[in-house]
Formats: structure tokens, C-alpha cells, sequence
């Protein structure tokens, strides 16, 4: 059959926590054309740790390819107008490799993981001044950051520091990892990151966007394992193998960077919700770089092209959003997939009186806890499995009211409306929720891949692609789906917020570095 005949394409990796998937794009429209998806195993050694296995991450991405293009060919389009692919990741989790051999010299220490406590706390003790790290960094020191990931690696697993005495070792991101690896490896891999992602590791100063010496020294990581930072839109190398072998690779941003850029938050004051594994609120500040009084982070938003400026971002982070449902279905059993949750919390309306606090691995933002851990309370004999999937709903709803508060305290003026994004705002009764308990409007694009979308529009911009147009008046109007908080929501949002506040305060303290 004749062949459909498109604009040039452009496709996008987007490496989460939960799952990968690969997802081609109509670079003048914008459409999702196909995509493909695989979930990715999380391995918890012990409590508290998160692993996931490099080489299984990576088989992953091939497998998202390959399936991708094959529901292409079955549409009649061609693949050859693929011309540019993104990458967008899972930020923090840390890889160290072996480069001579490619192999990982352990598996990947996720960002939810909490290993580090200790070491975080040794650390706090000889911080060279109240502003050092957050200075530079724009971050707390905490477990959730690569660095003390990376020297917990060095202390603790010899494979790691003999390939570091003998010059063999390399350490990157998810970002970097998958790029090494799809530009050839061993072959002539390239190892790089982009400003996004090392903005994250609380190694790189965020002023200078580069490696930052003193804070190497504070960590004490060799500088000659870490990748060569790069924008976020320019051309890194070419695939090496596979269906689109020769295709360059020409955008890179961590995943919640990838969606601000996909919901089109390129203004001062745009800010984005994304729910996945966690929540992640990101404003846009515009070329400065705001410091929170609140508790958030101050990060790299993006620098799309090497010659373009940098752009910063307030975020909130929530570590547990989704995983909480996946908690739900793997570890209580109460549901056999994601989506029964809509049904069991709509059985009720409300928890009544169950609160729910996932602080599985401790508290992010605002409170930056990391003796915190979770908490389901307010329990009687009426209370049922449908109860504690309401308040598993709705504590990431108030964990992201947290969030908007302390954000609307930081930039002065409060938020009109939220735009969301991520795989639960499928779920309609969480988005009532939220709209309700925020008492803004909730705005959700019609196309939810915004991740994948911010990693294709990086990648097709890029010099020497320059298949996609990031000009404002190019850029396609988003259709939207909106769901406005309910008349009288809010006396009795306040007063569950009271409460849930309560919960909170009850989760914290529970773990110290001895009794962990
Ligand atoms: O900082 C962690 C974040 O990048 C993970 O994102 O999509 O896996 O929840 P996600």
C-alpha cells in the first residue's frame, strides 16, 4: 500500500520511574502518531532502598522503539521521516558504569531511595556555611539528590572504586546512561547530561551551568567520572543500532523540565502539576533563579539550544503520587490494576474520617523530612478498602495544595488555574478532587503525553534538525479539559486540610539514622 505522506517526525524517549515509553510525534501538528509502552521493575533490598537494573531500563528503550515503529509501518508510515528523537528521564537515580566493558557496576540507586540517610547526616555536619549547597545548588542536602547517592556507591561497593582508581568508571543520570548506550557504548558512546538533569545531581552550580569544583570536594566525587554538560536542544550523536539507526539524538531534559516545555509554560509565572510515580509542581521564573523561603527547590527549567539562555524553575516535589496506587495494587493487594481505584474511591465519595500520609520515603517538599514515614490513621470498624483508596486519592491532592500554597507565598501572586498533566489525570474523580481542594480550576491538555511532547519539540528545534519551530505563534493552540472546583467545596476542603495537616505532623519523627 502507498505510503501515508506526513511532515517530518519526530520521536521521544520518556524513561520514568514506573515505566518507559516511546512516543513519535507529526512535528507540524504536533499529534501523537503511536507510541509504545513497558513497565519497569523497582527491587527493594531492603527498606528503604529502591533499586532498578540499568541493562533492564535500557533493553526497555530498544523494545519501545522497535514496537513503536512496527505500529507505525502497520499505519503506512514511514519511519524514515523520523528525524530527531529526545530523551526525557526520571531525574537523580544515579548509574555507575564500567566503560571499557559498558556493564553497570551496580544497579541504579532511584531517587525515592533512602539508603543515604546517614550519610546525609554525616554530611550536614561539616557544611561549610548555612548557604553552601542551597547557594550553588538551589537544593537541601537530602537523600533525594545523585551526589550522595554516588558516594554512598564509593564507600560501599568495591567493583565502583577499583573502576574509579583505574580510570574505567562513569557516572550519569538516566539521561546519560541511555544516551551512552544508544550512541554506540563501548563503540564511541557519548557521555553527556543536559543543564536540567545536573542540575539535580547537587553537584552542579546552577549560576555558572557547570561541574562545580568545591562541590566535588565537599562530596568528595572525582570530577573525571561526571558527563560533559550540554543545552538541552543541540545534536549529542547519532543511534547506533536498532530501527532508527543514524537518527540523531537532539534533545535531553529531565522528565519534569520535559513537561513544563511540553505544556508550553515558556513565560515568567507558567507553572505545571505532573502526576506520576511522584507529583512535581515546576513555575517558571523567567532567567532568574528565585530562592524559596517555602521549601521548594530552585532548578534549571531549560536551555534549548547551546546558544540560548537559560530559563529557571520554582519546584515542589512529592515523592509519592502514583506509586502510592501501585503500592495499593502490589503491596495491600486491594486492587489488580491502576485504574480500579477510580471505581473504589467513587463507591464511596469520601475517606470519612481515613487520612492517608505516603511518606514512604520520608517527606519532600515543603517539609523536607526524612525521619517521615507513612501513616494511614483515623481508622474504625466502618472504614473499607474503599475509604483508604478515597484518601490515597486525595492525599495527593493536599500533598500538591502544600505545594501551591507554599509557591504562591514565594512568587507573590497566587495561581489562576493549575495545568496538569501525568498518567492519573486520567482519573477524573482525582481531578474534582484537586480542583476542589485547591479551589482553582484544574486544565489538563487533551494530549497528556506532555513529557514525551517537551522531549520531542527539544529534540526537533535543535541546530541542524530544525524540524520543529518553537516560536510562539507556531506553536499549536492545546485543547483542554477543565474541572472547576464545586460551589461550597471549600468550607469543607478546609477543614479536611486542617486535618490532613494534622496527619502529617503525626508521620514525622517516626524513623532515626540509628534506628533505621
Ligand atoms: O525527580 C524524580 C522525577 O523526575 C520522577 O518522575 O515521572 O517518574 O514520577 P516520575
Amino acid at each position: 500500500a502507498k505510503k501515508a505522506v506526513l511532515g517530518p517526525l519526530v520521536g521521544a524517549v520518556d524513561q520514568g520511574t514506573s515505566s518507559t515509553r516511546f512516543l513519535v510525534f507529526n512535528s507540524k501538528t504536533a499529534e501523537l502518531l503511536s507510541h509504545h509502552q513497558v513497565e519497569i521493575k523497582q527491587e527493594f533490598p531492603r527498606e528503604g532502598w529502591v533499586e532498578q537494573d540499568p541493562k533492564e531500563i535500557l533493553m526497555s528503550v530498544y523494545e519501545c522503539i522497535e514496537k513503536t515503529c512496527e505500529k507505525l509501518e502497520q499505519l503506512n508510515i514511514d519511519i524514515s521521516n523520523i528525524k530527531a528523537i529526545g530523551v526525557s528521564n526520571q531525574r537523580e537515580t544515579t548509574v555507575v558504569w564500567d566503560k571499557i566493558t559498558g556493564e553497570p557496576l551496580y544497579n541504579a540507586v532511584v531517587w525515592l531511595d533512602l539508603r543515604t540517610q546517614s550519610t546525609v547526616e554525616n554530611l550536614s555536619k561539616r557544611i561549610p556555611g548555612n548557604n553552601f549547597l542551597k547557594s550553588k545548588t538551589g537544593l537541601p542536602l537530602s537523600t533525594y539528590f545523585s551526589a550522595v547517592k554516588v558516594r554512598w556507591l564509593l564507600d560501599n561497593v568495591k567493583e565502583v572504586q577499583r573502576a574509579v582508581e583505574e580510570d574505567r568508571a562513569l557516572f550519569g543520570t538516566i539521561d546519560s546512561w541511555l544516551i551512552w548506550c544508544l550512541t554506540g557504548g563501548t563503540n564511541g558512546g557519548v557521555h553527556c547530561t543536559d543543564v536540567t538533569n545536573a542540575s539535580r545531581t547537587m553537584l552542579f552550580n546552577i549560576h555558572s551551568l557547570e561541574w562545580d569544583k568545591e562541590l566535588c570536594e565537599f562530596f568528595e566525587i572525582p570530577m573525571k567520572i561526571l558527563p560533559n554538560v550540554r543545552s538541552s536542544s543541540e545534536i549529542y550523536g547519532l543511534m547506533k543500532a536498532g530501527a532508527l539507526e543514524g537518527v540523531p539524538i537532539s534533545g535531553c531534559l529531565g522528565d519534569q523540565s520535559a513537561a513544563l516545555v511540553g505544556q508550553m509554560c515558556f513565560r515568567d509565572g507558567q507553572a505545571k502539576n505532573t502526576y506520576g510515580t511522584g507529583c512535581f509542581l515546576l513555575c517558571n521564573t523567567g532567567r532568574k533563579c528565585v530562592f524559596s523561603e517555602h521549601g521548594l527547590l530552585t532548578t534549571v527549567a531549560y536551555k534549548l539550544g547551546r546558544d540560548k539562555p537559560v530559563y529557571y524553575a520554582l519546584e515542589g516535589s512529592v515523592a509519592i503520587a502514583g506509586a502510592v496506587i501501585r503500592w495499593l495494587r502490589d503491596n495491600l493487594g486491594i486492587i489488580n490494576s491502576s485504574d480500579e481505584i477510580e471505581k473504589l474511591a467513587k463507591e464511596v465519595g469520601t475517606s470519612y474520617g481515613c487520612y492517608f500520609v505516603p511518606a514512604f520515603s520520608g517527606l519532600y517538599a515543603p517539609y523536607w523530612e526524612p525521619s517521615a514515614r507513612g501513616i494511614i490513621c483515623g481508622l474504625t470498624q466502618f472504614t473499607n478498602k474503599c475509604h483508604i483508596a478515597f484518601a490515597a486519592l486525595e492525599a495527593v491532592c493536599f500533598q500538591t495544595r502544600e505545594i501551591l500554597d507554599a509557591m504562591n507565598r514565594d512568587c507573590g501572586i497566587p495561581l489562576s488555574h493549575l495545568q496538569v498533566d501525568g498518567g492519573m489525570t486520567n482519573n477524573k474523580i482525582l481531578m474534582q478532587l484537586q480542583a476542589d481542594i485547591l479551589y482553582i480550576p484544574v486544565v489538563k491538555p487533551s494530549m497528556p503525553e506532555t513529557t514525551a511532547l517537551g522531549a520531542a519539540m527539544a529534540a526537533g528545534a535543535a541546530e541542524g534538525v530544525g524540524v520543529w519551530s518553537l516560536e510562539p505563534e507556531d506553536l499549536s493552540a492545546v485543547t483542554v479539559e477543565r474541572f472547576e472546583p464545586q460551589i461550597n467545596a471549600e468550607v469543607e476542603s478546609e477543614i479536611r486540610f486542617s486535618t490532613w495537616k494534622k496527619a502529617v505532623m503525626k508521620s514525622m519523627g517516626w524513623v532515626t539514622a540509628e534506628s533505621s
